[in-house]
């Protein structure tokens, strides 16, 4: 099963949706670049969430607060705390740094040495602002997005006139010293979250807790992630995370175990009362600390989830008409939406010039309304298989007929079936087809 996420990072690379961060110089700490493929999948896995956080229901809004902000948030956060922290060890002879719940074996796995007793490690990134470097410019990228939400809890609430219950959406980069960075963008020091928060009345967070945890379940499903795969876990009392009273993790069967992909949090009146209690402002709604239901999850870890899920291998190839043996072929089943090429467009032949400027002509069309390759290289077989291996939905070939009727075949990735399609009608058709 490890092997599977071998074939899924090298995919990764070799066909433009995520390479090693740094690349040329070595790589740098485990980052990672979204590439052109990348970016396009990451950015629908963003509107999918914006979507059906903001649009779906009254009383949610947006925010994007900034990365850099005022130490003293994460003082009153307790992020500055021995709570956000890994336990370390250290190995005598090496000095390799291990965290200790990863560890197999009481001795250093790089080279068997003895370890010390395991000491805390904060996770903050530290970095200064403006032109000196000291303590007085200190500060932090952020751990965490919804702090920004909650140091803007009353402007929202006045700017908005919004009342109690209402929500909170916000996308943006987060950042931990992770000390080890692993399993591909799993666990990396710098990571997207998409954190909403959930005001309410302390007596109703009971109820809305298991309102949103089924809400967020029921995404991951509606996109396609198969439900043998999913599950919740409810985190254990000694487990929890400082500033929650309550936790349950929706987690992915990967291919290295079943893992968080995104927590629902009870955090109380955590928040609001540590910021009121360290700005001096009083941060209530009608005389009491509303309490907070967080639902929190990583872009990065759910781009890696439904990779995993749609991936699939056909031995000797998806067409079994032809009697020659082939390899084994890579279909991405992707939902339309996640995938980040909709639509390509073909010429039968190549050295047919009339094909290839209508094939032109089609692209063109189509290109201001969907993401769309253009392709005529190689046998229209493997043209396909080129598609179906980043997951494109349809697959568009201009052929003889189309000269004479003026339509072409679309073939549905997952069916592989074949219709014509008038190119009067394509744009709309397409529109149709993608988005219901
Ligand atoms: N505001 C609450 C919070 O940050 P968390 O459980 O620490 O809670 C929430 O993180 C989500 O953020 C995780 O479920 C995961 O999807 C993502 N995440 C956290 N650390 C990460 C890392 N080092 N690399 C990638 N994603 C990470």
């Amino acid at each position: 099963m490890e092997d599977l996420l071998q074939k899924i990072t090298s995919l990764c690379k070799r066909r433009g949706f995520i390479f090693p961060s740094s690349e040329i110089y070595g790589g740098f700490g485990s980052g990672y670049d979204f590439g052109p493929l990348g970016v396009e999948m990451k950015n629908n896995i963003k509107k999918a969430w914006w979507d059906e956080m903001t649009k779906k229901q009254d009383g949610i809004v947006g925010l994007d607060s900034a990365i850099l902000m005022s130490p003293k948030i994460w003082q009153a956060s307790g992020h500055l705390a021995a709570g956000f922290a890994d336990e370390l060890v250290e190995c005598k002879k090496c000095h390799h740094r291990f965290r200790s719940d990863f560890l197999e074996k009481d001795k250093c796995s790089d080279c068997g040495g003895e370890l010390t007793q395991p000491k805390k490690f904060n996770l903050m990134m530290k970095t200064f602002v403006g032109s000196l470097e000291d303590e007085s410019a200190m500060t932090y990228l952020r751990a965490e997005t919804c702090q920004g939400i909650y140091v803007n809890f009353e402007n929202i609430v006045n700017s908005m006139r919004l009342k109690i219950p209402f929500g909170v959406a916000q996308i943006g980069k987060s950042f931990r010293n992770e000390i080890t960075p692993k399993d591909f963008i799993y666990r990396t020091r710098e990571f997207e979250q998409m954190e909403f928060q959930w005001f309410c009345h302390p007596k109703e967070a009971p109820k809305y807790f298991d309102y949103w945890q089924e809400e967020r379940m029921k995404w991951y499903l509606n996109l396609g992630i198969k439900k043998d795969n999913l599950r919740f876990r409810e985190v254990d009392k000694k487990e929890l995370a400082h500033y929650a009273k309550k936790a349950v993790d929706i987690e992915y069967k990967f291919p290295f175990g079943w893992k968080e992909i995104e927590g629902i949090h009870n955090r109380g009146d955590w928040d609001l009362s540590n910021h009121s209690k360290h700005s001096g402002k009083e941060l209530k709604y009608e005389g009491y600390y509303p309490y907070i239901i967080e639902t929190s999850g990583g872009v990065d870890r759910s781009f890696l989830a439904f990779l995993i899920d749609a991936y699939q291998e056909v031995e000797g190839g998806r067409t079994k008409t032809t009697e020659s043996k082939k390899e084994v072929e890579v279909v991405l089943r992707l939902h339309k939406k996640l995938a980040p090429v909709k639509t390509a467009v073909f010429p039968l032949l190549k050295n047919k010039p009339e094909l290839v400027k209508k094939a032109k002509e089609v692209f063109k069309l189509l290109k201001p309304h969907f993401a769309v390759q253009y392709d005529e290289t190689d046998s229209i077989g493997r043209r396909y298989r080129r598609q179906d291996e980043i997951g494109t939905v349809f697959c568009l070939t201009v052929d003889f007929e189309t000269l004479e009727k003026d339509d072409l075949t679309c073939r549905d990735r997952d069916t592989m079936k074949q219709e014509r399609v008038k190119i009067d009608n394509l744009v709309d058709i397409l529109k149709e087809k993608l988005e219901n």
